[in-house]
């Protein structure tokens, strides 16, 4: 039995990165088949056929949740996914990401975790000021706080727990990096590192979202390695990491698993959604020689009866 390839793609609102995906996908000519997460239910005992057929799933919700249990769901239905599960779940996760980079050994910011206002002012004094305070779920620089004294800290803490949600159940602090006004954004695809870009910003907070801007930055053998082992802590596939270049030399910030990229192709030159749907096919046509074989087993082992 030979079947043609089925991509199905995981999406919300379709932004550039979306329209530029689905445009490479409708080039290769295979079957696209599009999962709007505000249109579906699923049922958990009762595999949906059209999303149960793709050979994989190209996830590109906006929504860290939707992404998040539609992955679950269609890799406990055997459906591959770009990301996985597992990636998205770590990534998504400031905690999870900080854990996996440093039972990898890969160097990041120093990290600490308290549960209570009393005990993340202590691991603030510990880290020393400044700190920065971030909400473990959470991007596009959202909430993310330079915290220059003890007094800014205790005002910070009380109104995060007056005002704060179930995400304050938990105090993510981390030491701050004094980063030459910039820092790097690498993108990894599988075992690659196609291309960076510097983000560079007066702020603090460099995100493009925030006004941070872009400008190509050359894949050196060490960014492409750190990339690469960064990448491999949360689980492999398509990340972006953020990096600063400290004192330390590289530190790894985060690895983001459902990146934005509009303003790094005309930057890099690298044709990223390309790239990336290379990759997703890749990981289709594994999935579809594998069913292929199971099918013919199948058909040998019944004729053998
Ligand atoms: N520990 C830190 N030291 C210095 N700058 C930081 C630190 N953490 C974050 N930043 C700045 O804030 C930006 C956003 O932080 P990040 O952890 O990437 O959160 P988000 O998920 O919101 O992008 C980073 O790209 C960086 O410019
Ligand atoms: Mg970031």
């Amino acid at each position: 039995m030979n079947t043609s390839l089925v991509v199905g793609v995981l999406q919300s609102r379709v932004r550039v990165e979306e329209k530029l995906l689905l445009a490479e996908l409708e080039a290769r000519g295979v079957e696209v088949v599009r999962f709007d997460d505000r249109a579906f239910f699923l049922d958990l005992t009762a595999p949906d056929p059209a999303m149960a057929r793709c050979h994989v799933v190209l996830e590109r919700a906006i929504n860290h949740l939707r992404a998040l249990y539609t992955l679950r769901v269609l890799n406990d239905w055997g459906v591959p996914t770009v990301n996985s599960y597992d990636v998205a779940n770590i990534c998504g996760d400031k905690l999870l990401t900080s854990t996996a980079l440093e039972r990898a050994g890969v160097p990041a910011p120093r990290t600490l975790i308290a549960f209570t206002p009393e005990t993340a002012l202590e691991a603030c004094e510990e880290l020393g000021y400044p700190v920065v305070m971030k909400p473990a779920v959470g991007s596009w620089g959202r909430l993310l706080a330079r915290v220059n004294d003890r007094d800014a800290a205790e005002a910070l803490l009380e109104h995060k727990v007056t005002l704060g949600s179930f995400h304050h159940g938990a105090f993510y602090l981390q030491e701050f990096v004094n980063k030459p006004g910039r820092d790097i954004r690498s993108f990894v695809v599988g075992d690659q590192t196609i291309c960076a870009i510097y983000r560079d910003s007066p702020h603090w907070i460099t995100n493009t979202a925030r006004g941070g801007v872009a400008s190509n930055c050359p894949v050196t053998d060490e960014l492409h390695e750190l990339s690469q082992a960064a990448a491999r802590a949360v689980g492999g596939g398509v990340v972006a990491i953020d990096l600063f270049e400290s004192d330390r030399g590289l530190l790894v910030n985060e690895v983001n698993y459902t990146m934005e990229f509009r303003n790094s192709i005309d930057t890099t030159g690298v044709d990223i959604p390309a790239r990336i749907i290379d990759y997703v096919i890749e990981v289709g046509e594994a999935e579809r020689t594998r069913r292929t074989a199971l099918v013919n087993e199948a058909a040998l082992a019944s004729a053998d009866d």
